[in-house]
This record gives C-alpha cells, structure tokens and sequence, in this order.
C-alpha cells in the first residue's frame, strides 16, 4: 500500500504523515556529542504511533523476522516484509526519522544491488534511510549509496546477520584481533559516509573507542552508555519474552498483562458475563 495519496484539486502527490515535519537525517548526524539519540525498532503502525513521540529515531529492524514472524534468525526476511512494515510505521508516525534494515542477500552482491534494494525501499515506504550490516567489506556499498542519496545507517560488532558465519550471538571483541577489526570496521563505514553507526554486542572500551573517534554519531546496543544514542528491540524492552539477551532491560511487563487481560476475558466468556450490558445492541425504545 502506497504512503502517498493524490490531492485532487491539486493533482499533486501528499505524502502522508508529512516529512517535513520529521527529524532529518542532517539533524541527527548533528547529534554527535550531544543530547543522546532515542531509539527503537518498530514494525507495526501502531507500535509506531506509540513509540514515535519519545523517540528520535524509529528502526524498522529485520528483527521482525523473530518477532513478528516466529522466524529462527534474521536470514530470511525478505525485502517484500521490509517494505510492508517499513510502510506502516512511515504512515503511523510523524516526528521520529524512519530507516529499514536492508534484508540478508539485498545489498551484499554489489553497490549496484544495493542501490537498486535500497532506491525501493525508500521510495515503497517513505522512509529516510536504510541500515545495513557489515564493515570493511562494506564501506564501498555505503559510499556509493551515501553518494546516491541515500542515507546509511551502518552497523558493526555482533552482525546478526552473519549468524551463521559467527556461529552464535556472542558479544565480540573479546580478544585484541577481533576489537581490532571492529574498531577498524567502524571506521570504513563512517568514513565511507554512514550518517549514525549502530555498535551490537561489543565490549565497552570498544564502543567507547569508536565513539571517540568516529565522525558519526554512535547508537550502542549491548556496547555502552557513552554511545552517542541508544537502541533496543522494542518487544524486549517492553518485557514481551521471559528471556532476553544480557543487555536488555525490560521497561514493562507486556507479556504478563497480555496473559492476565487473555485469562479475564477467558472466564468471562466462559462465564457468559461478556458480553455485558454495555457490549450489546438492542433497538432503540
Ligand atoms: O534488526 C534490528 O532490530 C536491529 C537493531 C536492534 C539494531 O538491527
């Protein structure tokens, strides 16, 4: 579904919410040292109506894949669940800048590939940006969109993406080799010109070290409080799985008031007290 409609009188297109009013991509890369960047991942409208006004930056992870989709691991999201979610939270929001992670297998290929992923997904959702993972490997792709117009949100330390190759989610960086090609991968890609970089899962010193010396501002999860902005899966910080990685904290207890509204409307279904008085139509007298 398309995030513009045609003003007849005009016949021009409105893109609605209005993007003009969002924070901009420039506005944020201003961040660096400043006031901390607020950020979430959203995936549904509502989530992003809910979330949108206390946050800076709302991300449209490829972590859907196991939170929306039940999938084992980000690998298979695709591009068509990237652009129908990155859509919903464009048209549910209006004050937090948008971007979409850029799915496993849509950017890795060429600068040429990524361009073509990339040029979709902004213009199918409406977002201002997209993320993409990857390093050294991956500062020519980010130059090459950055120099496109198309803003890039890179992401380095734990690539949940790389899954496979990584064997695990384990935090990197705990040996001198690995901070080392970290530190160095955080810099081709800001380099390159990514405009905020997201350190995942990395010893402190090292987030601390990149976000000295990067350019960009540094949005950590799992990395530090000295990052220049904060991210966390949304479900996790609302407490919506018993378990949650290490560098979670939950600020509420979805699950549990999802489970207590459920058994409550449970009994009184069984009960044949709901629906009530208030719940039914009759003619009127
Ligand atoms: O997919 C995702 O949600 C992410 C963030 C949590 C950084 O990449």
């Amino acid at each position: 579904m398309s995030t513009y409609t045609i003003d007849s009188s005009t016949s021009r297109a409105n893109p609605q919410p209005t993007p003009g009013k969002r924070l901009t991509v420039p506005a944020l890369r201003d961040r660096k040292g400043g006031a901390p960047i607020v950020a979430l991942t959203a995936y549904t409208m509502r989530f992003a109506q809910l979330l949108d006004p206390h946050c800076d930056l709302l991300l449209v992870g490829d972590s859907l894949g196991q939170v929306i989709y039940g999938l084992p691991s980000t690998v298979p999201v695709t591009l068509d669940m990237m652009c129908n979610h990155g859509a919903a939270v464009v048209r549910g929001s209006w004050h937090a800048l948008v971007a979409v992670d850029m799915p496993f297998g849509s950017y890795e290929e060429s600068p040429e590939q990524a361009f073509r992923n990339a040029s979709r997904i902004l213009k199918e959702t409406g977002a201002a940006a997209v993320k993409l993972e990857g390093g050294e490997a991956m500062a020519e792709t980010v130059a090459f969109l950055s120099a496109r117009g198309i803003p890039v949100i890179g992401h380095v330390g734990l690539t949940p993406q790389a899954v496979n190759a990584l064997g695990g989610y384990r935090a990197r960086g705990r040996d001198d080799a690995e901070a080392a090609k970290i530190l160095a991968d955080a810099r081709a890609v800001a380099e390159a010109g990514c405009f905020l970089l997201v350190l995942e899962g990395v010893m402190e010193e090292i987030a601390v070290e990149a976000t000295r010396t990067v350019a960009c501002p540094t949005i950590g999860i799992g990395a530090s409080a000295q990052c220049d902005g904060q991210i966390l899966v949304t479900e996790d910080m609302l407490g919506l799985f018993e378990r949650t990685p290490r560098f979670v904290r939950k600020f509420g207890d979805l699950a549990g008031e999802i489970s207590q509204a459920a058994e409550a409307y449970a009994a009184e279904v069984t009960a044949r007290s709901f629906p009530g008085e208030g719940q039914i139509y009759r003619p009127k007298a």
